[in-house]
């Protein structure tokens, strides 16, 4: 991952120009300029878990999945066979567990095998070791366990419905396979910055005592009128962004797509009330280069984001970062991972192999 992924970088030329400062500064990615470098899917809404925090606790938006509570296949493998080329990051997440889709080893591994980047977010509740092994020897980039605690009467309430020695299993048997069979895979945590955490304690935890790649602390946000969210729960309010003069980076570099196939503008806008195009009925680059994409890049660039009603409504865009972002995180989870591999003597010569993906899951 090169150092510009960490930096603001230039207005892109492909853009209508505009005189304010910003565009001197902000734009398309580099390596958003084809195609988007990260497709966030909602790959699943049913969860296994009620997180007190989450958006989807706090919305009646499971509720209105229940027609497509998982992504096809169909819509899946077209998703990927148009990312894996660009070697795109799927982002599997959603408003549930992912690993609770009934095909969710089968369809990761498809997409590896296709070229493109797997970063999974994930409870961490449902990983048997068989899956583990395959997620591992695929190459799945990155596996992010959402942990928020770190200890179990913590856990119990952050993460309410899921069981700490669980997770202790399955996060310390991920990092074992890992080490032993050579995966390239990253193995990383993530805690919400929310009121009753001591976050620096989960990260030191998580970190010296499991031995994860690297640990993501979350601004603890809100989605505005999407969820019910008190946003007096966060730990730390202080924005990373001034919303008066910097555009929002994420339509800059990826964009959403729900379990119906619908792209959604970006990740504020969980109950899809956007739509700039459906997948299978026009090409990603297509959307990614359309006219709605373009239009809220141009209003950000000329600082007019707020005129636009579903910008103006987001509490979450000043948590937005130009620098302090997924692929910092990538960055330093893989020089941990090198690191951690020097240490125990192991070759960096893995190479990804076609798993069993029936019995995968
Ligand atoms: C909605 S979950 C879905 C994936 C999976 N079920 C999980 O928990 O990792 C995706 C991510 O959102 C995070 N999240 C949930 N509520 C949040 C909040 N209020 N603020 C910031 N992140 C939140 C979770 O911790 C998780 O890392
Ligand atoms: S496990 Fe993930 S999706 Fe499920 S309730 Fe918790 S944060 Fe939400």
């Amino acid at each position: 991952m090169s150092d510009v992924l960490t930096k603001p970088i230039r207005f892109s030329p492909s853009l209508p120009s505009r005189s304010a400062p910003t565009e001197a500064v902000y734009g398309l990615r580099p390596e958003a300029a084809e195609f988007p470098m990260m497709l966030v899917l909602s790959f699943v809404y049913p969860c296994n878990a009620e997180c007190p925090n989450c958006p989807y606790t706090n919305s009646n938006i499971r509720d209105s999945y229940k027609d497509a509570p998982f992504m096809s296949e169909d819509i899946f493998k077209k998703i990927a066979d148009e990312a894996g080329p660009h070697g795109a990051y799927l982002r599997i997440s959603g408003g549930g567990e992912p690993m609770l889709h009934p095909k969710a080893v089968e369809l990761l591994c498809y997409a590896k095998k296709v070229g493109c980047k797997i970063g999974l977010i994930t409870n961490g509740s449902a990983f048997t070791e068989r899956k583990s092994i395959a997620l591992l020897r695929a190459g799945v980039d990155m596996i992010e366990f959402s942990v928020d605690a770190c200890d179990p009467e913590t856990y119990a309430i952050v993460r309410k419905g899921l069981k700490w020695k669980h997770l202790l299993r399955n996060a310390r048997r991920m990092i074992e396979i890992r080490n032993r069979i050579g995966s390239t895979s990253k193995i990383v945590a993530s805690g919400i910055n929310q009121q009753g955490v001591d976050i620096d304690a989960v990260e030191k935890f998580w970190r010296d005592e499991i031995g994860v790649d690297n640990f993501i602390k979350r601004k603890f946000l809100t989605w505005g009128l999407n969820t019910s969210i008190d946003p007096s729960g966060s730990a730390d309010p202080a924005p990373y962004l001034d919303i008066e003069d910097t555009p929002c980076p994420f339509i800059f570099e990826r964009l959403n797509i729900d379990s119906r196939g619908n792209v959604m503008v970006c990740g504020y806008d969980i109950a899809a009330n956007t739509s700039m195009g459906m997948v299978g009925q026009q090409s990603i680059s297509d959307i990614w280069h359309g006219e709605g994409f373009s239009h809220y890049r141009d209003m950000h660039l000329s600082n007019r984001g707020s005129e636009i009603s579903m910008c103006a409504s987001c509490p979450d865009w000043k948590y937005r970062s130009w620098n302090h972002n997924y692929w910092k995180v990538v960055k330093g989870a893989e020089l941990q991972r090198e690191a951690t591999f020097q240490r125990l003597g192991l070759d960096d010569d893995f190479q990804s192999v076609a798993v069993d993906t029936a019995e995968g899951n």
